[in-house]
């Protein structure tokens, strides 16, 4: 099954709030996707969620990327994207065979209301469905709320990337059968800002995995797990 036609099938099946849709955008959409990103880019700072203009949105569309718009009381209130990972970015290049959550921006009058871990889980459905072996993204160790809505969908942090965006960004990863924690060691580290990056990095490199946010300090629970 194809990408979008996957993800049709999701949308038909989505529970949503009253005088709300998910929809495929097209190029007529890039210039609302553009505002809703230069809303939420001016709420979080450019160093935590990456600027995505209409020609951003006009190029991974012809790379295979499907974009979603987020309509709510008749006004496009958010959007969301999933496409082939190594197509979209060349960071991942030799992994052909796994999708990418490629943004999530909502308007704030949707924000705190589950819209999140609604399109995560919507979007890894229907890469599962296509095919993919698994589900990856960017996320800033600076945005806890999002990083907590990736970790509790069943993604974990498998690595640290500086090169793609000129900003830290944690690699997110779930394979389409789950992780298997193998060891019942854990390690925890605070966050950014009040921990530093060195510590995370260096359990990353040692084959750790981010499996969780803890409220408290705000920290990052690592395990020891392989994939399903
Ligand atoms: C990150 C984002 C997608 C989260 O989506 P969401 O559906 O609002 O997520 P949640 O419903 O889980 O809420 C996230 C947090 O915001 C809080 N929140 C509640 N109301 C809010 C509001 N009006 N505005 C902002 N945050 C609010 C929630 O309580 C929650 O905090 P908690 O985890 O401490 O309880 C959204 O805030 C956004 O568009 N941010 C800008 C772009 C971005 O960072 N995208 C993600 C890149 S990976």
């Amino acid at each position: 099954m194809q990408l979008e036609e996957a993800l049709r099938a999701r949308i038909a099946d989505l529970q949503l709030p009253p005088d709300s849709f998910v929809t495929i955008a097209g190029p007529a959409d890039f210039a609302e996707l553009s505002d809703i990103n230069s809303e939420a880019v001016a709420y979080t700072g450019e160093d935590v969620y990456g600027r995505q203009d209409e020609a951003f949105f006009a190029r991974i569309h012809g790379l295979g990327a499907v974009l979603m718009l987020i309509r709510v009381d008749g006004r496009a209130q958010g959007y969301t994207v999933a496409g082939p990972a190594a197509r979209m970015a060349g960071l991942f290049a030799d992994e052909p065979d796994k999708g990418l959550l490629f943004g999530t921006a909502l308007r704030a009058g949707i924000r705190g209301m589950g819209w999140q871990r609604r399109v995560i889980d919507l979007r890894l459905a229907a890469l599962f469905d296509a095919g993919f072996t698994a589900g990856k993204a960017f996320v800033s160790p600076w945005n806890h709320g999002s990083l907590r809505n990736l970790l509790a969908a069943g993604l974990a942090v498998v690595s640290h990337d500086y090169s793609y965006y000129g900003q830290h960004r944690f690699i997110v990863e779930r394979p389409a059968r789950g992780w298997c924690q193998t060891k019942e060691a854990l390690q925890r580290e605070p966050l950014p800002p009040q921990g530093g990056l060195e510590p995370h990095r260096a359990l990353l490199a040692a084959g750790w995995k981010g499996r969780a946010v803890e409220r408290d300090g705000p920290a990052l629970v690592y395990g020891q797990a392989e994939a399903c």
